[in-house]
């Protein structure tokens, strides 16, 4: 018989858990893959929430009414005083035979003291176990090491999942897919045929009311230290020897480890930075240096990538909500290219993440009834799929134990090395550009890549 296993959900009323985890675990139980799930125990602290106002929450969340599935629930009020845990301890008791699997959903402030409040409890538990996390794992290395070493006291890098919720979604596993099944795509996967490489998550909305953690946080830690560069590690990656989240980590961290490092005096230019025009007004704040946009320029130093930028963007409050990744292929030489007023476009692939889940190839034709020699046109193909919820992915994979989709210790840290230069300069510079709602982004995000010869590209 499989394993049974028990849910505890700290941050059981806030925004992730009513937006993700509740419609992710409703859409399992309809699948059957709660079968073995024997409790789900919310914690929240909020004084006035009994069952009655919690079912409603639950309710609310799922769109509907299912009293089979809300039974699956209990609701603890749990505050980060040791105190508290008691209550969570007592149900607990009882389920000695199951699996526990905590998932933090809490503000990323809260997670130390939990795990640590945790693992306390834990030692008198016999129970195997597995502790979710969610992102910014940590604020920068050193706090990001501070938190490896408090999860380290109370759980073993097995039990660990730290999320990267992008590394769910159904085009970040098909760079992996279409890399790795498709004879045809290796051989042209390297220096010699890519120019370079853009990463880009564009946004058109703002901070939308999480400004208390946004203005702490910034795009650079929101965004390019945890989802771009995964995105980042699967395209430069080397085929893992097999087909094991071991050998699949272990080939993303090579590839973290072989990022040139950026001198603290070199980041004007390989990192810009801005903040949009309403910014301090929308979110009433009387000074802020904190960056709503941000671009990176990385080099991989190996015999694959030698030479090829990759080109790392996000922002808010742009003209268009845009996640994709770019392969830009050299310009073709020769006969074309010799012709008056004909310059055959580059060879593209596009992993388009959101808010379709598109690949998309662009390559030159001629055109239809034209000659032998005119100019060749710019023709598409294209696949799309549905957008699966990533989330639901990833909590299977937590289910059965699987950690190839999760950030493992040394993984999270590398990344953080790499932006740390950026952090401490930026803190040291504080002058920030300032770029128009609904635009492109700051002009010196242009400058960065126009200097290279290049532009951002938009699928
Ligand atoms: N929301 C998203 O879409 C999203 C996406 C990706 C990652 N995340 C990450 O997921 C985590 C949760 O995000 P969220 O948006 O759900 O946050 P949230 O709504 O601000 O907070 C979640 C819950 O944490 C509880 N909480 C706050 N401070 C606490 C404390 N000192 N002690 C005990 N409980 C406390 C609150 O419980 P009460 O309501 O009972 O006060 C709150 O409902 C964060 O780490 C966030 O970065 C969120």
């Amino acid at each position: 018989m499989e394993k049974k296993f028990l849910i505890v959900i700290f941050g059981g009323l806030g925004d992730l858990a009513r937006t993700k985890i509740y419609p992710v675990l409703y859409s399992l139980y309809k699948k059957k893959e709660l079968a073995n799930c024997s409790k789900i125990i919310s914690t929240g602290r909020r004084p006035n929430v009994g069952r009655e106002e919690f079912i409603q929450i639950l309710k609310d969340s799922i769109g509907g009414d299912d009293p089979r599935f809300f039974s699956l629930f209990d609701f603890v009020r749990l505050d980060l005083e040791k105190e508290d845990y008691k209550n969570l301890k007592e149900i607990l008791l009882k389920f000695l035979e199951e699996e526990f699997i905590f998932y933090l959903a809490t503000p990323p402030f809260t997670f130390e003291s939990i795990i640590a409040n945790l693992g306390d409890f834990l030692k008198e538990f016999p129970n195997e176990r597995k502790i979710v996390i969610e992102k910014p794992f940590g604020y920068d290395l050193e706090s990001a090491k501070r938190l490896n070493n408090t999860i380290k006291k109370h759980f073993r890098e097995e039990e660990i999942y730290r999320i990267d919720h992008f590394l769910g979604k159904e085009t970040v596993q098909n760079i992996f897919g279409l890399r790795f099944s498709n004879i045809i795509f290796e051989g042209i996967w390297n220096r010699n045929f890519i120019d370079h490489i853009q990463i880009s998550a564009l946004e058109n909305i703002g901070v939308e009311g999480r400004i208390g953690y946004y203005d702490r946080v910034g795009a650079l830690r929101d965004m390019i230290q945890n989802h771009l560069i995964q995105i980042l590690t699967l395209i430069a990656m080397e085929p893992p020897c097999c087909i094991d989240e071991k050998a699949i980590r272990d080939e993303k961290v090579k590839v973290l480890k072989s990022i040139r490092e950026i001198r603290y005096e070199e980041v004007p230019l390989y990192a810009v930075r801005g903040q949009y025009e309403g910014y301090l007004k929308d979110e009433k704040l009387p000074k802020s240096y904190t960056e709503t946009y941000a671009a990176v320029k990385l080099y991989i130093e190996n015999l694959r990538w030698d030479g090829v930028p990759f080109y790392l963007r996000t922002g808010k409050k742009l003209r268009k909500k845009e996640t994709y990744a770019v392969i830009v292929f050299r310009k073709i030489p020769g006969l074309f290219s010799k012709l008056l007023d004909c310059i055959p476009q580059e060879n593209i692939i596009g992993f388009k993440i959101a808010p379709e889940n598109k690949i998309i190839l662009n390559f030159q034709l001629r055109p239809l009834g034209g000659s032998l020699l005119s100019c060749p046109i710019p023709t598409t193909m294209e696949w799309s799929g549905p957008n699966l919820e990533a989330y639901e992915t990833l909590f299977l994979d937590i289910i059965v134990g699987d950690h190839t989709l999760f950030i493992r210790e040394d993984e999270v840290e590398k990344s953080w090395e790499i932006v740390q230069p950026i952090i401490d300069f930026w803190k040291d510079y504080q002058e920030i550009p300032i770029y128009s709602e609904g635009s492109l982004g700051p002009k010196e995000a242009e400058d960065l890549i126009r200097r290279d010869g290049r532009i951002w590209k938009y699928l």
